[in-house]
């Protein structure tokens, strides 16, 4: 299916809009792409509800040099605007849109570089904007949310997961967009409290990553695990077992660095206090039986996560034995999904 057919020829006009959404942190991690922008196996995310990006987006027409121009917290930013530019640009299929410049206002609800993806709720916002625009100009009335999903993959692949509220998988049912994922209640209110225990900037961007599994010597045995993982964890998901989804959000977090480790350029993300921390929420499920279980993502910064059930336990835990080894902690928990504002 074409999904940006009904938008190949469109007249532009002005048009303004504004969306809030969320990051996501992945439960079964999406590393290494194949063919542009699509996934070499299936991923599986929740959604987050207090870390999300609202942005507002004018599309103006009849602009002597149309481009983009883009504010983050007011202040403007010429490297995220050109990377609007070029997503805008890659969009041939719509050669309209050259002639439409964007005013985008954006602001993150956290700070950049705590592990929180700002591309996922950043360029989800942005295309949720972009679908309201083409929904708007085309007259177009269904699957605005799979569009959304279709178009932020384009952008960035963990953003598609981010147009949908819960748990979201990408890959499973389609390569092309995100679905959401139906899961026992005991879930809905599942808890992140993310360790950020460095926000420097990261040396290898997660786009170069990917890139680094193409010529990885174990990359089809990581890609055959992840799927496993992947069935694993929605089934789990979807009985209740928080046991087993705490053991598959463990085990990919360490594959996801393990295959760092091992690229044929290799490199880490991760810091002494990243380990220090893990053997310590190792010893105190050892001790306590109480089900925390950390999962990473490409950086150094551990999330936490936790039934909603244990949150007094486990949050006095957290910050008498590990926030002394973090900058930072930044509680969350499992949300609905976008919102236009
Ligand atoms: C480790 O979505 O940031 O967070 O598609 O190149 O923008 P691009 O990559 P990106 O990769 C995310 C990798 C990950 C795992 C995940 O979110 O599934």
């Amino acid at each position: 299916m074409n999904f940006l057919e009904p938008f190949e020829s469109l007249s532009p006009a002005p048009f303004e809009t504004s969306w809030r959404s969320p990051s996501n942190i992945a439960l079964v991690k999406y590393w290494g792409k194949k063919g542009h922008q699509l996934p070499a196996n299936p991923s599986l995310s929740m959604t987050l509800k207090n870390c999300f990006t609202e942005t507002r987006v004018c599309f103006e027409v009849g602009h002597a040099n149309p481009g983009v121009e883009l504010l983050l917290d007011g202040v403007r930013q010429e490297k995220f605007a050109l990377k609007i530019e070029s997503y805008l640009r890659s969009l041939t299929s719509m050669p309209w849109l050259k002639k439409v410049h964007c005013v985008v206002e954006t602001r993150n609800t956290f700070p950049h570089g705590t592990g929180i993806a700002s591309s996922a709720s950043g360029l989800s916002a942005f295309a949720l904007g972009l679908t309201d625009y083409l929904f708007f100009l085309s007259g177009v009335k269904v699957d605005f949310f799979r569009t959304a999903s279709y178009l932020s993959r384009l952008a960035s692949g963990s953003a598609c997961r981010s147009v949908y509220g819960g748990f979201v998988s990408w890959g499973g049912d389609s390569d092309l967009y995100a679905s959401p994922v139906s899961v026992h209640p005991d879930f809905t209110h599942l808890r992140d409290s993310v360790l950020v225990v460095s926000s420097d900037e990261k040396t290898v961007s997660s786009t170069a990553g990917h890139g680094r599994m193409s010529d990885h010597f174990y990359a089809e045995t990581r890609f055959l695990q992840a799927r496993a993982n992947y069935a694993r964890t929605v089934a789990a998901l979807s009985a209740g077992d928080f046991t087993e989804v705490g053991n598959m959000l463990e085990t990919e977090a360490l594959s996801l660095h393990a295959m760092m480790l091992t690229a044929p350029s290799a490199f880490t993300l991760l810091k002494p206090n990243t380990l220090a921390a893990i053997d310590i929420i190792w010893a105190f499920r050892r001790e306590t039986h109480l089900p925390l279980y950390f999962t990473l993502d490409a950086g150094p910064n551990l999330h936490l996560i936790y039934p909603e059930s244990y949150e007094h336990k486990i949050r006095t835990f957290i910050a008498h034995e590990l926030s002394p080894l973090a900058v930072k902690v930044i509680d969350d928990e499992c949300g609905e999904g976008p919102v236009k504002c």
